[in-house]
């Protein structure tokens, strides 16, 4: 799967390990920033992951910062985005399976980076059970083509 991958400064460390576990997981890896850890603004990288997994560009997406919610805030401000901040992995699962979750937002300075690992694993492995929560992401789309 093509996977994008972005931070701010708070997310660097976890951004680099997580980079090579996912790829060793049988990804394509694309980091889109941010290049060190130097002060940046996370809207700026959870607005540009976003739109490119929008697109179609990439299909799905992976942000980290601090916490998690500047990201995932932002991420879902993007037309198309329903990006799932996550602290354990049940709520990873559930993301996929119920909310067909395509942005995924974890804190680099609130969860171990194991946590952070497994979290990340069973999202990108749990596939979208549709039925009878497709009709839920259908109106999630609706509303938001609908602004
Ligand atoms: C940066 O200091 C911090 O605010 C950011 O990484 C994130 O936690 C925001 O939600």
């Amino acid at each position: 799967m093509k996977v994008a991958i972005a931070s701010d400064h708070g997310g660097y460390e976890y951004k680099q390990k997580l980079i090579p576990f996912i790829r060793d997981l049988g990804h394509d890896v694309f980091d889109l920033g941010t290049a060190d850890e130097t002060s940046v603004d996370y809207p700026d990288y959870a607005f540009s992951l976003g739109e490119r997994v929008a697109s179609g560009e990439f299909e799905r997406g992976i942000l980290i910062c601090g916490t998690g919610i500047g990201m995932s805030i932002s991420a879902n401000k993007v037309k198309g985005i329903r990006c799932a901040l996550c602290q354990e992995t049940y709520s990873a699962v559930m993301s996929r399976g119920h909310n067909d979750a395509n942005v995924l937002a974890v804190g680099g300075r609130t969860i171990g980076i194991e946590v952070a690992k497994e979290i990340v694993s069973v999202w990108l492995s749990t596939s979208f059970l549709g039925g009878r929560h497709q009709k839920r992401v259908d109106k999630i789309n609706a509303y938001d083509n609908n602004r």
